[in-house]
């Protein structure tokens, strides 16, 4: 596999960098096996979590901007929908990641689910809390909690872009096992 300077991550014996993939040749076939016609289905459900989250805390802005319920309505709907999208990507990311070995030997991959882990509790936070008054659970904490789940959302997201496009998950299926 090719390397490229953005996946140089480790010191070789020569001081020279070495890719943390390309230094673990038995470990290439990282194809995803949760997909459809090979197609990961964890990359197609993360678009909903992702852009939901991030209306969340439109709408919130939107609610707190105009004072109209219908956008603290739309916060407790678009919380949810996040939430239980969030925990759908989840499911299947986890598949993935126990079922896949040369997925799971690489520590990005465990650091991403931690993050996601944190991100789901937040997202189940946000929206369980709007369950006992949507209109009420905006301002302060529905807007600070959609704020702290957007910046998870960032960082998970980010990072799981990392390990396919700088780390090739869930995607070659070459290499021995
Ligand atoms: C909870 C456990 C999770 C695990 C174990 C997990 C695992 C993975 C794995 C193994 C990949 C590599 C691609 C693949 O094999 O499909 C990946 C990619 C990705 N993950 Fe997760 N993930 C989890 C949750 C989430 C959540 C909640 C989000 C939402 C922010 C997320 C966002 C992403 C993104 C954006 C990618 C890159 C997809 C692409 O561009 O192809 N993941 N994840």
């Amino acid at each position: 596999m090719a390397l490229d300077s953005k996946s140089s991550e480790h010191s070789g014996g020569d001081g020279a960098l070495v890719d943390p993939i390309a230094s673990h040749p038995h470990f290439h076939r990282t194809e995803s096996r949760i997909a459809v016609a090979g197609h990961p289905i964890h990359a197609m459900l993360v678009a909903f979590p992702i852009a939901l989250a991030m209306s969340t805390l439109g709408a919130d802005a939107l609610y707190w901007w105009t004072g109209d319920p219908f956008w603290a309505r739309a916060a407790l709907w678009a919380s949810g929908g996040a939430f239980l999208m969030g925990v759908a990507a989840g499911i299947s990311g986890t598949v993935e990641l126990l079922m896949v070995r040369g997925i799971r030997i690489r520590a990005a991959s465990w650091t991403h689910f931690v993050l996601a882990v944190m991100l789901l509790s937040i997202l189940g936070a946000n929206w369980g809390f709007r369950l006992t008054g949507y209109e009420q659970a905006v301002l302060p904490w529905g807007i600070l909690l959609s704020c702290f789940a957007a910046v998870f959302t960032g960082m998970t997201g980010w990072h799981g872009g990392k390990l396919v496009f700088d780390y090739h998950l869930g995607t070659a299926p070459i290499g021995k096992d």
